[in-house]
């Protein structure tokens, strides 16, 4: 007789409005995904300068997936963009909306005490049924939720960018997260369109330990000089069939969160090479040269 591996099935939890907060590069893609699958959004930034760019965005990309899926049915296609944009709303005030989401999704700035911040106050306006979940690239989710009092309700989803295209969605779990939250988690990533996957919470979960270190690397090599940024990017794409070089992919990802990833992960570990920081990455984001979001970064976009 083989035993049976224990599972605990729990009632799931409903999620029909998701309360996106950051409407920068990801936050604007993880809104879009969601309205289009049928679900209402609230999408909080900053500023509504900041808002009205991230709903333009999110028009023409839908506009994108539009065209692809109905082709020349310019009704359907039109229909399909203005129900999706209908199913978000923007503030700038997260603590209203809070009160009535079933999942909060975070997506602002990589930094562990604002998103801290953050949470300790979504904590108190929010139900007591809503999961908390953050889209961080490279912090840990238990310092983060250490900031809540909801643990049982508190994960980790990261999405890829850009979102409306890539596949995949980490499902981090931490200690204390429930069963119910993790399936709920898991579900909520499918109806989206992802293929979810489970991830411990360890620095820069699967994708990110393996692919910051090597745009890192591909980073160290143009600073000696090895290869030129056009070369190194050409080698990757036609040698190992990757769809954008490493110095591309940076300049896409933003150089400034790659740097923000990789000063956090050295502070944590000075010993390890793969996480030392780069004096050309450094900089560039002092230039503010960001990558494509700016205009220039390893390459120039203007
Ligand atoms: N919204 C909707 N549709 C989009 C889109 C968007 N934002 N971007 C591209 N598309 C569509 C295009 O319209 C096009 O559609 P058709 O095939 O119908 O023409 C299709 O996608 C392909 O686009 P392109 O021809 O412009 O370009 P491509 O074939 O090179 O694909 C890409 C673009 C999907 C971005 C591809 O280059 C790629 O996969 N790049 C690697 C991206 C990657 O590695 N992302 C992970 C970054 S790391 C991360 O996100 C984690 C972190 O924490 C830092
Ligand atoms: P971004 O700079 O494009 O957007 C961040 C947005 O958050 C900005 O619009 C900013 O105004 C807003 N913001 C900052 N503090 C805020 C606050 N307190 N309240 C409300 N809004 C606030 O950054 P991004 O690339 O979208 O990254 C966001 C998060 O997603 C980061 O944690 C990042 O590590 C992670 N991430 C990034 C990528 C990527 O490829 N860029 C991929 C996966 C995950």
């Amino acid at each position: 007789v083989f035993l049976q591996p224990v599972r605990h099935y729990s009632k799931k939890a409903a999620i029909n409005h998701v309360l996106v907060i950051g409407g920068g590069l990801m936050g604007s893609g993880i809104a879009q995904i969601t309205a289009a699958a049928g679900m209402k959004v609230t999408l909080v930034d900053q500023s509504q300068d900041v808002l009205k760019k991230a709903v333009s965005g999110i028009e023409s990309s839908l506009g994108k997936v539009a065209r692809k899926q109905f082709g020349e049915d310019k009704e359907k296609a039109d229909k399909f963009v203005k129900t999706a944009v209908e199913l978000i709303q923007t503030t700038t005030d997260a603590q209203q909306p809070a009160q009535f989401a079933d999942l909060i999704i975070e997506a602002i700035v990589e930094n562990l005490d604002t998103k801290k911040t953050l949470f300790t106050s979504l904590d108190k306006a929010a139900s007591n049924h809503t999961i908390f979940t953050s889209n961080t690239s490279s912090l840990s989710i238990t310092d983060i939720a250490a900031a809540t009092k909801r643990q049982d309700r508190f994960g980790g989803l990261h999405f890829f960018s850009p979102v409306p295209m890539m596949k995949l969605v980490e499902v981090v779990r931490i200690e204390g997260t429930s069963d119910a939250t993790f399936d709920a988690l898991f579900d909520f990533a499918k109806k989206v369109g992802k293929v979810p996957v489970a991830c411990k919470d360890t620095p820069g979960f699967i994708v990110n330990r393996l692919l910051v270190p090597y745009i890192m690397e591909a980073v160290r090599m143009l600073e000696r000089g090895d290869a030129s940024a056009e070369d190194i990017d050409t080698a990757m794409k036609l040698g190992a069939g990757y769809p954008m070089g490493p110095l591309e992919l940076a300049d896409f990802v933003g150089l400034d969160v790659c740097k923000m990833i990789i000063d956090g992960w050295h502070k944590n570990d000075k010993a390890q090479p793969l996480f030392f920081p780069s004096p050309m990455l450094n900089k560039l984001v002092g230039e503010g040269k960001l990558g494509r979001k700016s205009g220039s970064g390893f390459y120039d976009y203007k």
